[in-house]
């Protein structure tokens, strides 16, 4: 069968207290719908339809790059409305199955399995068995142990309530069936809504099947609700990760102080991550790497026996092998940093290259730069490359050494070898070989009395 997923996305949200969309609220940094959906592309065969309501224009700007099809549900009448929406879209020989667009941490191997019990006379239903059953659809049995219908906690009675399988909402139907069923739901309810979960009735009435099976873990078919819920999924998310990076020889020193906002697409062996460490996006990360504590690491390359100590910004840079970083280092977009080069504290780089063996030490700006080999900028060096409407390039050549605090208002070349005297503003080309400084004589003034205070 072609599988077709309805994430159902329409709902408010109301308890999250938010101008956001609830779908739009974020684990591990990527919207909640964002991890339905990544999880559903990566099923065979798969036609994805989602249908949206609350912060339509947000949530399809935020999600605008993802391969689905977008329905609109105008009015929120419940989940048996929202499917349908995409009545039509469904094909008569598809499998369909029904996904929530705030339950983002359903596994893939739990949709595997409850695909393989959809057929023609059988409906999938994922159900779990809670401690507290409250909020949620109970699944009620007969003596026989089979599944007869899902009663609603608003129209459940006193001895229903205490059931506590409830209904995680996630099934899946056979298509045409799925359609001859949505075509006879009806709103007498509690709630008036449409409820999807009056489909199980019909299938049994139909001699259908309903064919249960579980999640591995109850956290896979949360809903995120409120914020409390949120949370307590991002750290549930977070350990599965943290303990998959120790299982691949990862040391964290402490994993419940470790976020991984995104993937590491290349992870090397022996890298030891201090506590506090987030790293978002998508980074790689080469052999021997230590990061120290309080660290932000985004899209960026750290190669082999990199050292990044504590409390660096790192974003789209490239750290070559050997280097060692920080503390307080602040590395900015198109950083690229050859093999063992040096950034110490407070220095800040931005769009510029350093090649091999370079020193940058101390409280330095180098932004649009290109700092040549074995070059050892002092304390305090300023890259002067915006004149408040354009930016223009520094060049520093091989061996150069650039005394501290020194401004170099670019476009300005310093040729291989040049020293640059402490203290220079450097306006023009430095040659190659030679000392250059432009400073202000010194004077000393012999016999020059300071100031008294003046009596009234
Ligand atoms: C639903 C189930 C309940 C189950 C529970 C699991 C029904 C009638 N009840 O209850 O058996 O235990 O989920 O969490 O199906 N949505 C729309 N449009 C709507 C209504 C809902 O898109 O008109 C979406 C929501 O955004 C959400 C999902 O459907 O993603 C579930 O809606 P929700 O209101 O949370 O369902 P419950 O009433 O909690
Ligand atoms: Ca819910």
């Amino acid at each position: 069968m072609n599988l077709t997923t309805i994430i159902l996305a329409a709902g408010k949200g109301t308890r999250m207290r938010s101008e956001l969309p609830k779908v739009l609220h974020k684990i591990a940094g990527r919207p909640l719908l964002r991890h339905v959906y990544d999880m559903s592309h990566s099923l065979e065969n798969n036609r994805i339809l989602i249908v949206y309501g609350h912060g339509a224009e947000r949530v399809l700007d935020t999600l605008k790059d993802i391969d689905v099809a977008w329905f609109e549900q105008k009015q929120q009448l419940g989940t048996g409305h929202a499917v349908q929406q995409v009545a039509d879209q469904i094909k008569d020989g598809d499998a369909v199955l029904i996904l929530y667009g705030d339950v983002p941490l359903l596994k893939q191997s739990t949709v595997q399995k409850l695909l393989a019990n959809v057929s023609e006379n059988s409906l999938a239903l994922l159900t779990v068995t809670l401690d507290n059953p409250k909020g949620y659809g109970r699944i009620v049995r007969n003596d026989a142990g089979w599944v007869t219908r899902i009663v609603e906690e608003k129209d459940a009675t006193e001895s229903e309530k205490k059931i506590r399988e409830v209904n995680t909402g996630i099934m899946a139907v056979q298509g045409a069936q799925l359609k001859k069923w949505l075509g006879k739901l009806k709103n007498h309810n509690a709630q008036g809504e449409y409820y999807l979960t009056d489909i199980i009735e019909m299938a049994v009435s139909e001699q259908v099947a309903v064919v249960t099976s579980q999640p591995e873990t109850e956290d896979e078919v949360l809903g995120v609700n409120d914020r409390n819920q949120l949370s307590h999924l991002e750290r549930v998310y977070q350990n599965e990760q943290s303990k998959a990076l120790m299982t691949q020889g990862v040391t964290l020193y402490d994993p419940a102080r470790f976020d991984l906002r995104g993937s590491i697409d290349a992870l090397g062996q022996d890298i030891e991550i201090d506590i506090n460490v987030i790293l978002e996006g998508r980074n790689r990360i080469g052999n021997n790497v230590r990061v120290g504590a309080n660290c932000r690491i985004k899209d960026s390359v750290i190669e082999d026996n990199v050292e990044i100590l504590p409390n660096c910004v790192i974003e789209n840079a490239v750290i070559g092998q050997g280097s060692r970083i920080g503390p307080f280092a602040r590395l900015r977009p198109e950083t690229i940093l050859a093999e063992n080069v040096h950034i110490g504290n407070f220095v800040e780089i931005k769009k510029s290259t350093v090649a091999d063996g370079s020193k940058i030490n101390h409280l330095s700006y180098i932004g649009d730069s290109t700092v040549g080999s074995k070059v050892n900028i002092g304390a305090g060096t300023i890259t002067c490359n915006y004149d408040g409407v354009n930016k223009f390039k520094t060049v520093i050549g091989d061996g150069a050494f650039i005394g501290s605090d020194t401004q170099l208002i670019a476009p300005v070349t310093i040729g291989n070898n040049a020293t640059i005297g402490a203290g220079s503003t450097i306006t023009r080309d430095s040659p190659e070989n030679q000392l250059t400084l432009s400073r202000a004589k010194q004077i000393s003034v012999s016999g020059w009395q300071r100031p008294v205070k003046k009596e009234n």
